[in-house]
């Protein structure tokens, strides 16, 4: 799945292409699955971009789980046959794609392909946003107070069972139909929207930190609830700036993609919820992801 303009879903088109080679440090994978992200349909939409057209078609698509088909130049430790996720180098929505091997990890097999997936990028950003706001696994978390703004969405999911993992207590906030799930993920729940500081504050006095998932517009809200922008990371707000507030982009923490697999292979934790697609439907799929139409990791399963 390719396109050669930006624009709406109907500038992905399917198309054959020769496998692609891995060079030094690389591997073909055979995909399983590919997993949908935000930032698929916001790349597609061109807003990002100085020009109509990027320079050559772009396969969408960054997470992905397969089977290792080939081995380049001085990979170590995989080998053909090999079942892992991570993400991809160049794309992610085909059937077969090229990832750098030291990023990725091996799919336990009690994990499902789908769950595999669709779980690198919201893993790597929830484990690496808890880190900069200084509730890493090495900090002193216990008792510590956190607002997650967006938690019953990919990152949230993943970043509320940790923070609760770490002792820290979450206030999390969600839409009125995904008030039970943040509840069963172990946090307290919170309708988003006009009015969120004040419902926060009836819950407690005292916030330590926040994490906004959602870039919705709730940055106000957050840094008055901790008292200091400082205290406050976004990795979607586009406001982020003019309220002083980090926009944390990036990638992982290295081990945190194995822990997390590991521990919902385990059954500590739960994978956001996945729903699946065929590859040409991978336009459907991400309307349905940016509209928010459909909750949860979507997925296309080749
Ligand atoms: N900078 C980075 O490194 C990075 C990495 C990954 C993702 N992102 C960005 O982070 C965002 C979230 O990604 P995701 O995969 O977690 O998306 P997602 O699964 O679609 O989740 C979105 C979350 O936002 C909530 N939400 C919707 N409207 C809201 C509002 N007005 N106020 C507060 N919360 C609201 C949703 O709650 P309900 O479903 O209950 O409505 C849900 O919890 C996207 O914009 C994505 O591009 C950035």
């Amino acid at each position: 799945m390719q396109y050669a303009r930006y624009g709406g879903p109907e500038v992905l088109e399917i198309v054959e292409r020769e496998d692609p080679q891995p060079g030094p440090g690389q591997v073909r994978l055979a995909v399983r699955v590919a997993s949908i992200n935000p930032i698929d349909w916001k790349l597609r939409g061109g807003g990002m971009a100085p020009s109509d057209a990027p320079e050559k078609p772009v396969v969408p698509g960054v997470d992905l789980a397969g089977t290792v088909e080939a081995v380049g130049e001085g990979v170590t430790g995989l080998g053909v046959g090999d079942e892992v996720l991570g993400n991809a180098s160049g794309g992610a929505y085909a059937e077969k794609a090229l990832a750098d091997a030291k990023g990725l990890v091996a799919k336990p097999a009690g994990v499902s392909w789908e769950i595999a997936g669709s779980v690198a990028v919201v893993v790597n950003t929830a484990y690496r946003v808890l880190a900069q706001l200084g509730l890493g696994a090495d900090d002193d978390t216990a008792g510590k107070v956190l607002v997650i703004n967006g938690a019953s969405g990919g990152v949230g999911v993943v970043a509320t069972q940790v923070a609760v993992d770490r002792g820290i207590t979450v206030i999390g906030t969600a839409s009125e139909r995904h008030q039970g799930d943040v509840k069963a993920l172990g946090a307290t729940p919170v309708v988003y929207g006009d009015g969120l500081a004040d419902r926060i504050r009836a819950i407690t006095d005292h916030v330590d930190a926040a994490f906004d998932t959602a870039g919705k517009g709730s940055l106000g809200d957050l840094v008055a609830l901790t008292g200091s922008a400082d205290r406050v990371i976004t990795i979607a707000d586009p406001q982020a700036e003019e309220y002083g507030v980090q926009f944390s982009s990036g990638g992982g923490i290295d081990g945190a993609l194995a822990e997390f697999v590991g521990q919902v292979a385990a059954g500590r934790y739960s994978a956001p919820e996945t729903v699946v697609y065929s590859l040409d439907e991978a336009g459907k799929a991400q309307e349905d992801n940016r509209t928010g139409a459909v909750s949860g990791k979507l997925v296309l399963r080749m």
